[in-house]
């Protein structure tokens, strides 16, 4: 079936289908899984919340994720052109491609802050500036970091170079090599550190809290929500970075086993992240809902009573450092792709212009601890964590919905089946496949928005 290819170059293509699954993984593996799910988990009361969220990956995100490539393959184009592919130039469904565009925006824009914390901590870790205090002054050093609008600023700005460098390189050179060697490493490393954390004394604590299902800790529906945009966020759904990604996707790759592949290194990855770090929490006494700053606050308490714990240290924070910049990536190539298609312009400018307008604009999330910490936008949140609620809670969950209609109701049975058999090793999933995106999915999501939506007007406390 001849695809709406509006020029005659031919658009970028993956090396390898093992090249694809290792850029997809490197999206969905990132500060989502060890910097942002041990402290919502940790805001949320552990277990119940844990089991939902792994439920809502296996049966909303793997699904969802399959729609998503699938609408990049056969789309051929970065969200809003893969829209205008399919359905034509005057379909709304451009809008998707759109609200993707303006999530991924926003999300890059607080995610570089964040990345940029772990750049400083890697200097820290190099200056041995852990190894020149007490255990104690650990966990405030986050706190006069946060409160510093200098090296928020100055961080992030180096990271978003650092996001403009490999996108500027393109898909295979650029995107391809780099994830390929940093998340094998990323995985050693933190098998390195789960073992140390089994030999600390609050592992036993730290399992049950984890894993087992406590409902007096949970918080009801906004619980559920965290745990749908939790989903949503670490497995990079519902903006079009799979979408984008899976364009560069050759038609023999096996779409649903690849989102499968992906979804489930996620979430292993994540549940490692918080299996490593709730040991020290409850070995070394500190406080498990104590929000953003969780991981920055705990990890260089473990390096700092390792032997050997400042190389371990260096390691592990240069490796987050590649998990964040895989996962920030392909943030960046969905706004830079879309503005490469919209406005014609080549990689070079367009991603440069994109990285550079975002990095102004995530200023305001870089200040938020600082110069605008008294600024609060949605409810009780600063400007960091309202863009967080914004994208994360609302606007991906939202998306997924929107991809999961697209795919299962929008486009042909005949168009779906096609596009989903091309390269499967199990096509006779399909039918499985289409209910999931059909009802289960959408269903689930919008039914946790309206009970969101329905507990903030009972009065019930939403803010988590
Ligand atoms: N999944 C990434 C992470 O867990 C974040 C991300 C979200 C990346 C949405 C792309 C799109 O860190």
């Amino acid at each position: 079936m001849a695809l709406a290819q509006k020029d005659n170059k031919k658009r970028a293509t993956w090396g390898s289908k093992l090249g694809f699954i290792l850029a997809a993984a490197g999206s969905a593996v990132g500060l989502g899984n060890i910097w942002k799910f041990p402290y919502v988990t940790g805001e949320n009361g552990g277990g119940l919340f844990v089991i939902i969220c792994v439920l809502c990956v296996l049966l909303v995100g793997i699904p969802i994720m399959a729609a998503e490539i699938m609408i990049g393959r056969r789309g051929q184009g970065s969200p809003v052109t893969a829209y205008e592919n399919l359905r034509g130039n005057k379909s709304l469904w451009k809008l998707l491609g759109w609200v993707g565009v303006v999530a991924g925006f926003i999300i890059l824009s607080y995610y570089v802050v964040v990345a940029g914390w772990t750049l400083d901590y890697l200097f820290k870790a190099l200056s041995g500036a852990f190894w020149a205090v007490e255990t104690e002054q650990i966990p405030p050093m986050f706190d006069s970091l946060y409160a510093s609008a200098f090296w928020n600023v100055t961080w992030m700005l180096v990271f978003m170079c650092f996001t403009i460098g490999v996108v500027i390189g393109g898909v295979q050179a650029g995107i391809e090599r780099w994830n390929g060697v940093l998340m094998p490493a990323l995985f050693l490393m933190l098998i390195g550190l789960l073992i140390f954390a089994a030999t600390l004394d609050g592992f036993g604590e730290a399992m049950r809290f984890v894993f087992y299902p406590d409902p007096s800790r949970f918080n009801g529906a906004s619980s559920v929500l965290a745990a749908v945009g939790q989903a949503f966020f670490s497995l990079s759904l519902g903006m079009g970075a799979m979408l984008t990604y899976g364009s560069y996707l050759e038609k023999d790759a096996d779409i649903l086993r690849s989102a499968a592949i992906i979804s489930v290194l996620d979430i292993t990855v994540a549940l490692m992240a918080a299996c490593i770090l709730f040991p020290v929490i409850f070995t070394f006494g500190f406080e498990p809902s104590a929000g953003p700053g969780l991981v920055f606050k705990t990890l260089p308490v473990i390096f700092s009573q390792l032997p050997g714990g400042r190389i371990v240290a260096i390691v592990f924070f240069t490796l987050l450092l590649f998990a964040a910049v895989t996962s920030s990536v392909s943030l960046l190539e969905v706004v830079g792709s879309t503005v490469m298609e919209r406005l014609g312009w080549g990689r070079k400018p367009s991603v440069l212009a994109s990285g550079l307008v975002i990095g102004i604009f995530g200023l305001l999330s870089a200040l938020s601890g600082s110069a605008l910490s008294g600024v609060k936008l949605l409810g009780d949140r600063n400007i960091f964590d309202s863009f967080d609620f914004l994208a994360a809670e609302c606007m991906l969950p939202l998306g997924g919905i929107g991809i999961a209609v697209f795919a299962g109701w929008v486009l042909q049975k005949k168009e779906a089946k096609d596009e989903f058999e091309s390269g499967a090793k199990t096509p006779q999933l399909f039918p499985f496949w289409r209910i999931l995106v059909q009802f289960v999915a959408p269903a689930a999501v919008a039914l946790v928005f309206v009970q969101t939506v329905l507990s903030l007007f009972t009065g019930a406390e939403v803010i988590h």
